[in-house]
């Protein structure tokens, strides 16, 4: 049976006799480089040393690299997409190029790992006529030099064996690669011999892309110009190297995953092995992200990490499992990265990681079970599928007002054979950035949105509704103005307010802080808004369409947002002043902290 640390070793040993530098692996997220969210392969912090830009620490190198790929996050649960591997890898800048890669490939393989070269299939780049790039011929003919039978030599498009960074207008450095396959034998499809098929997603695993030949490179435009300079990249997913060396049918019953899987089967009161691998694959990742210093949020990197977490929470809460057990498998899943060999440089505590990762557990759990009483009303009587479709505005709703991000939505449908629609959601989500971004403008409320201003956003309708009930249902918000420091509220009422009185208002408002309540947003039609006694400027800036936010049966008022998801996310309410602002105006001021 292999180890982590037996594979990486023999890799960055075999490398290093062969004249390599073993270098250290990079941050996750990317050092001075706009174009990608996160490191997703070795030679990704390296991109300028393929052109010629920078020069390279030598010009043969290997390391092990941490990766974060989330393309395939609805597959994960599968036998071995993942969402963050380890990648080996191994780049010659300049130097040796289609030979000297192919016969390290194979002498590695089947002398560093024995494996047995039947047990091997490479693929090949067949040409582009489109683009005018040629079929590597060479390639094919030192496969054959080396050993590899022309019958496990597969020629394909530019799809699958032409390496480039992102799509057409993605520009950086490419070229076609060859890969390496291991086949798992009869249990998992049928042959290639036998059918001319080359069953990639079952049989046949890929275990190393064993070369891009990095001689193109390709601008904004999509056009291919020839770089001055030849050279390979390499990279193989550890995680599938030690499932696939090890004959086991999945990553996860691998020494990476096993101990997490093994918690979760024994902690949890439903056994479902999708879920399981879920929440094991989606904690390790967010570890590695948060410990990036990433925080979750709706945008870019915090996005990605969000949906993680909140995913891995939906799964959580679908097995069964305690809410205190949640920091156990965190602090397990570090643990483990510890004793196998394979953990990043540690920015935080093991502490700080489990309390950031369950601060936005705190944040998501109860509007979970909120959405998904939602969701079954939704679907129950089937007047929101459409053509087998969930109503995109309903999914769309969903992650407004609940924060269930897209797969959540997806997997609870197809749960129940309801398709979702991915591009109609996203021009939903495109317009109602558009929309807040216009309304934002308008708003003169909120100095930015920030967190805390958010936070003071939603203590000033908790204050509005606390002064309206020790006061009178008459006194109203006359202005706002909130910064990062703190709320200023002005407000109809005559005379200054007694010290009982402003402690009332605060004890009102702390309560309902403790009360842990939902903050709903919802659209309506403004008539409809004025019958549900929403306060607020009912005035002619708003459209037809309002959005209403409702704070249990505390608060309810016309506002576009933002607003935290829950009040226990405010912490405690204070009032610093409470002064006269002009002629029956009064403003207060006030934190929380
Ligand atoms: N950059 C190539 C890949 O990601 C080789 O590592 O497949």
């Amino acid at each position: 049976m292999y180890t982590i640390k037996q594979i990486k070793d023999t890799f960055l040993n075999y490398f290093k006799d062969n004249g390599h530098k073993i270098i250290d692996g990079a941050s996750i997220v990317p050092e001075n480089d706009p174009t990608l969210l996160f490191i997703n392969a070795g030679m990704a912090p390296m991109k300028k040393v393929f052109t010629g830009e920078i020069p390279p620490q030598a010009k043969r190198m290997c390391n092990v690299q941490n990766c974060i790929r989330t393309i395939d996050i609805d597959s994960i649960g599968d036998r071995h997409h993942l969402s963050s591997f380890y990648m080996l890898g191994s780049w010659s800048i300049g130097d040796y190029f289609k030979e000297g890669a192919i016969t390290y490939a194979f002498e590695l393989l089947t002398n560093g790992f024995k494996i047995p070269k039947e047990k091997l299939y490479v693929t090949v780049f067949n040409g582009d006529e489109k683009r005018n790039i040629p079929a590597d011929t060479e390639s094919v003919e030192f496969w054959k030099k080396v050993g590899v039978s022309e019958s496990h030599i597969i020629k394909c498009g530019f799809e699958d064996n032409f390496w480039r960074i992102g799509g057409d207008h993605d520009a950086g450095p490419c070229g076609p690669c060859t890969e390496m396959f291991y086949d798992t034998g009869d249990a998992h499809g049928k042959s290639y011999e036998e059918t001319g098929f080359f069953d990639d997603k079952n049989r046949y695993i890929e275990i190393w892309n064993a070369g891009v030949f990095m001689e193109y490179y390709q601008d904004e435009n999509g056009n291919y110009s020839k770089l001055d300079m030849k050279s390979v990249d390499t990279g193989s997913g550890l995680e599938r190297m030690i499932m696939t060396l090890n004959g086991m049918e999945s990553a996860y019953d691998t020494e990476v995953f096993l101990p997490i899987i093994d918690y979760l089967k024994q902690n949890s009161k439903i056994q479902n092995i999708e879920s399981f691998r879920i929440i094991a694959d989606h904690i390790r990742t967010s570890i590695f992200i948060l410990n990036a210093g990433v925080e979750p949020s709706n945008v870019k990197r915090g996005y990605v990490l969000r949906r993680l977490i909140r995913r891995a929470i939906r799964h959580i809460k679908r097995i069964g499992l305690d809410e205190e057990k949640i920091p156990e498998i965190l602090n397990l899943t570090i643990e483990n990265m510890h004793t196998i060999d394979l953990e990043p440089k540690w920015n935080f505590s093991k502490q700080q990681i489990v309390e950031k990762f369950m601060s936005e557990y705190q944040k998501f759990s109860k509007s979970l079970e909120q959405g998904l009483k939602e969701f079954n009303e939704y679907v129950k009587d089937g007047k929101n599928i459409i053509n087998g479709k969930l109503d995109s505005k309903i999914v769309f709703k969903l992650f407004d007002t609940f924060g269930f991000p897209f797969e959540i939505t997806k997997e609870l449908a197809n749960e129940i054979n309801i398709d979702v629609d991915e591009n109609e959601f996203n021009q939903l989500f495109e317009e109602h950035r558009q929309i807040s971004k216009t309304e934002g403008t308008f708003k003169s409320g909120l100095q930015d949105t920030s967190e805390q201003t958010i936070k003071l956003h939603t203590a000033t309708h908790l204050l509005q509704a606390g002064l309206r009930k020790i006061l009178g249902d008459y006194v109203c918000q006359k202005g706002s103005n909130i910064t990062p420091e703190r709320l200023r509220f002005d407000f109809n009422f005559e005379r200054k307010m007694t010290p009982e009185e402003i402690k009332q208002v605060e004890d009102f408002v702390n309560s309902v802080i403790k009360s842990e309540m939902p903050v709903i947003r919802e659209e309506m039609k403004l008539e409809d808004a004025k019958k549900t006694g929403a306060i607020g400027l009912f005035t002619d800036k708003y459209g037809d369409v309002v959005s209403v936010y409702t704070i249990g049966d505390i608060s309810k008022e016309l506002c576009s947002g933002p607003h935290v998801q829950n009040t226990k996310e405010l912490g405690h309410f204070k009032i610093l002043k409470e002064e006269s602002s002009s002629s029956g105006i009064r403003r207060i001021k006030a934190i929380v902290e």
